[in-house]
């Protein structure tokens, strides 16, 4: 039978004790209900007396032992949307909401503290009550969730948003941390998952057992999305220290935003100089390339564009001195295909592959290559650096002016150019001078 139907006839049968909302006194006097007036924050219509939006008198027996004398006007949700207005209209609704579980959280007629809840502003009790709370006992827990401000994030409710988040989860987190907001406003680069609504790809706003919350340790966090670079740090046969040290990525590229390209703190040769600048760095020390570099007379290309990774992979490479081509560790090597190719990844590999040329180099003597001559030479092929510097020198065309280091010894270049060739007293062999216009006999000439 129709429950509605059951209680018209039970009415029609029987005589009512007439509750009116004027005689709520009646209900809550010292003897029946106290507690409900007793409360702190009454519900309205509680504390307008009007019992009978919600209690309906169903038998006349009141108060009456083991018999219901009252039922709820409505169930669930329906009997709080008579007055609320009615949830579930949202993408995402909280659980016990769309079963209408009101009362999981509210006391229908009022509480110790505000919104009809018995927990005040830290809510953990209420959420743990149903939600695992290991993820909030965490070594490094957010300030907000630590507290319980839960509903600071989330609706209680319902959202448009995932996770119940009141507002697009990114917009929550830069509404408090507004320092953070206007840095990263002020910024040129910004990191694609900052600027995406993905601050907790790497935080988890509730805690975690790492600094910052993050999500993984670093550089784990990084490589998680970032797989190359991963792979080069791991498997390069020339990685680069700096990476797999403490800071990792960090000493180099900011996680969020930054006013150089690459995310990172300042130019990249500042950022480069600022270790490679040190007469200490390393075992056995590197070459202080900022004192390699500045105030010499003549820097090479890109150098003078401010380029380190043009010829370096910061990250590591498969090659000596991670560069990003092949270039001899030893100091002869005849050129052949993949020597070279740290140079001729920009420079014209014909440079040295012809022995004669009119065209490929400057260094000939008429039409004889001395590149071919001296790097291609099967017996004892030189290397760049026997006559170059790679970055900087106080010689024309990068000479390498105080010579290689040849065992305790430097080889002196002692070279000299003219408009049409060049002379070099060096200490390989004796005098000898080249000229492309009139060759030098008994020189290079053949
Ligand atoms: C907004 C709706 C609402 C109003 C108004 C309301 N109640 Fe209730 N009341 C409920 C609900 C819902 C329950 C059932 C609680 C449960 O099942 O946990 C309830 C339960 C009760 C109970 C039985 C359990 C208990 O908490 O003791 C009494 C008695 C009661 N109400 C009395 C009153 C009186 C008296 C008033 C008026 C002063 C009143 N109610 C006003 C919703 C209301
Ligand atoms: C008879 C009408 C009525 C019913 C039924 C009703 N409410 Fe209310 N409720 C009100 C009014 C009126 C207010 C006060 C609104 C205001 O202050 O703006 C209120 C306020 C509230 C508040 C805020 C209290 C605070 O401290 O600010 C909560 C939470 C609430 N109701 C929950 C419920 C729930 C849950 C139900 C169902 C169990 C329910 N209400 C049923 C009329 C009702
Ligand atoms: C999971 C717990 C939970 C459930 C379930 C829940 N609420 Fe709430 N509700 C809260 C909390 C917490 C607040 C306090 C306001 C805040 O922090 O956002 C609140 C606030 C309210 C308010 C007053 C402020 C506002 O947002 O308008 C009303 C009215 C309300 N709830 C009604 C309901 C109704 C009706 C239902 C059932 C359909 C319901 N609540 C179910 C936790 C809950
Ligand atoms: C009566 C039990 C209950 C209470 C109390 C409760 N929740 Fe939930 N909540 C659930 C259930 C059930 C789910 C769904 C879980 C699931 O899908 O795995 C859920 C899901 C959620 C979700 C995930 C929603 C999503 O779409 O991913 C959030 C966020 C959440 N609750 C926050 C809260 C907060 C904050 C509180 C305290 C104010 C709270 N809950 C209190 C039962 C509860
Ligand atoms: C600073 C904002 C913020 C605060 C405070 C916060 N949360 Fe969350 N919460 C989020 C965000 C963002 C997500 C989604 C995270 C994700 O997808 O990795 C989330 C996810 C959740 C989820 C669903 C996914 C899960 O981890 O199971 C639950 C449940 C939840 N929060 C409960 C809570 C409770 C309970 C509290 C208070 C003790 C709380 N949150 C405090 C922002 C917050
Ligand atoms: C309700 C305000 C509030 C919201 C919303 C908020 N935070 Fe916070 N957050 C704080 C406070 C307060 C601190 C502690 C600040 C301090 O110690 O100086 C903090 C600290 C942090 C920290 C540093 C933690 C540490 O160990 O020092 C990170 C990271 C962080 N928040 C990320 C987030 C992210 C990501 C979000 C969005 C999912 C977010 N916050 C949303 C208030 C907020
Ligand atoms: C790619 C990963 C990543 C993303 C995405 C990310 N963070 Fe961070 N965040 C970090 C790392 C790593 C740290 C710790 C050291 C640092 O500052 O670089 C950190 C530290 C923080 C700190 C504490 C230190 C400080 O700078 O005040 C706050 C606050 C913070 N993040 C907020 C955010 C907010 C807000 C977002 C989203 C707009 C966000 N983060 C997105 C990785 C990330
Ligand atoms: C959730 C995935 C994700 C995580 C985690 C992540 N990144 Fe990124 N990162 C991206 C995307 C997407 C881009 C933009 C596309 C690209 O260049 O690959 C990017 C770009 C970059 C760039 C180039 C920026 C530019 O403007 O040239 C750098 C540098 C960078 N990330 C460093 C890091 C560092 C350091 C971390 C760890 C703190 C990190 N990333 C973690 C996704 C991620
Ligand atoms: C020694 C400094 C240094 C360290 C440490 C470092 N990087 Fe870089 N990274 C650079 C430089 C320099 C660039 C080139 C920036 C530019 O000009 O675009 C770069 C570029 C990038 C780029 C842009 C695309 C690419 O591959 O060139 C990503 C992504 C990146 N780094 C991720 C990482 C990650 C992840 C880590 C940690 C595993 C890391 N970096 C560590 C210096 C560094
Ligand atoms: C945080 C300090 C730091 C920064 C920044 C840095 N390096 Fe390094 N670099 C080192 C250390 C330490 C070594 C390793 C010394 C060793 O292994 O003995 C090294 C080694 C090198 C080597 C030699 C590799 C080998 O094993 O032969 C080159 C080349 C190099 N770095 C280039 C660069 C370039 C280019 C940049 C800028 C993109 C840069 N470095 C930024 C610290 C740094
Ligand atoms: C045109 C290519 C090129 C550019 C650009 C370049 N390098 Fe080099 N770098 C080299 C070559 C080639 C070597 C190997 C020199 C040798 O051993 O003969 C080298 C060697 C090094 C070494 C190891 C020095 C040693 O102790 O032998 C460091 C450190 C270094 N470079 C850092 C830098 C930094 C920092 C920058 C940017 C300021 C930079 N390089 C730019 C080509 C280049
Ligand atoms: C025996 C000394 C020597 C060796 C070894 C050497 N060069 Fe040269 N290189 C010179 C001289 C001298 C010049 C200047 C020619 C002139 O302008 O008169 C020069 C000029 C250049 C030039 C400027 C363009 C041109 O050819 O006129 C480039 C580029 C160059 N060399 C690259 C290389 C590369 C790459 C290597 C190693 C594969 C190398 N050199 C090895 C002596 C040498
Ligand atoms: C990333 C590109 C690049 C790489 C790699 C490169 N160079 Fe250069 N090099 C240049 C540029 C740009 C110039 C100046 C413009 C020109 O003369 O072509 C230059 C000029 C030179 C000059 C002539 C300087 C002058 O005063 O005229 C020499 C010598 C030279 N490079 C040698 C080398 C050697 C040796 C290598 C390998 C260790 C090398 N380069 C690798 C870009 C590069």
């Amino acid at each position: 039978m129709n429950k509605t139907l059951l209680i018209v006839c039970l009415a029609g049968s029987m005589t009512l004790l007439p509750i009116s909302p004027a005689s709520a006194e009646s209900c809550t006097t010292s003897t029946c209900h106290p507690a409900i007036t007793g409360l702190k924050n009454q519900h309205s219509p509680v504390k307008d007396g009007d019992c009978l939006a919600c209690h309906k008198q169903i038998a006349n027996a009141h108060p009456a032992k083991g018999n219901k004398g009252f039922e709820l006007t409505a169930k669930g949700a329906a009997l709080c949307a008579q007055c609320h207005e009615a949830m579930g209209k949202k993408k995402d609704v909280h659980a016990p909401v769309k079963e209408g579980d009101c009362l999981a959280c509210h006391k229908p007629h009022g509480a110790n503290n505000r919104f009809l809840l018995e927990v005040g502003d830290d809510q953990r009790e209420l959420c743990f009550s149903c939600h695992d709370s290991a993820a909030f006992k965490e070594k490094y827990l957010h300030g907000p969730a630590a507290v319980g401000a839960c509903t600071k994030c989330h609706d209680p409710h319902e959202s448009d948003e995932k996770h119940l988040s009141r507002i697009p989860a990114r917009e929550r987190c830069l509404r408090c941390h507004a320092d953070f907001a206007k840095g990263m406003n002020d910024a040129k680069v910004i990191h694609a998952p900052v600027q995406l609504n993905q601050c907790y790809s790497c935080h988890d706003p509730h805690g975690s057992a790492l600094p910052n919350m993050l999500t993984k340790k670093m550089p784990d966090l990084c490589v998680y999305c970032h797989k190359k670079v991963g792979e080069k740090m791991v498997n390069a046969k020339v990685p680069h220290k700096p990476l797999l040290q403490v800071g990792g990525c960090g000493t180099c590229h900011s996680a969020h935003f930054a006013n150089a390209k690459g995310l990172l703190a300042a130019d990249e040769m500042t950022v480069c100089l600022n270790c490679h600048g040190k007469d200490n760095l390393g075992t056995p020390p590197l070459k202080n390339i900022k004192r390699e570099i500045t105030s010499r007379k003549y820097l090479h290309g890109p150098i003078l564009k401010g380029q380190c990774k043009a010829c370096h992979d910061p990250h590591g490479s498969n090659f000596f001195r991670m560069l990003r081509g092949n270039y001899p560790r030893e100091l002869y090597v005849p050129y052949k295909e993949g020597t070279y190719d740290a140079c001729i990844g920009c420079h014209d590999k014909n440079l040295l592959r012809f022995e004669e040329t009119s065209l490929y180099t400057k260094f000939r003597n008429g039409k004889r290559n001395l590149h071919y001559v001296h790097v291609a030479n099967t017996r004892k092929g030189r290397t760049c650096r026997i006559c170059h510097e790679p970055h900087a020198s106080d010689e024309m065309r990068l000479i390498n002016k105080k010579g290689y280091q040849f065992g305790d010894w430097n080889i002196p270049i002692n070279f000299e150019i003219t408009p049409t060739g060049g002379r070099c007293a060096p200490g390989c062999h004796q005098p000898i001078a080249y000229d492309r216009e009139k060759p030098v006999a008994g020189g290079f000439a053949r």
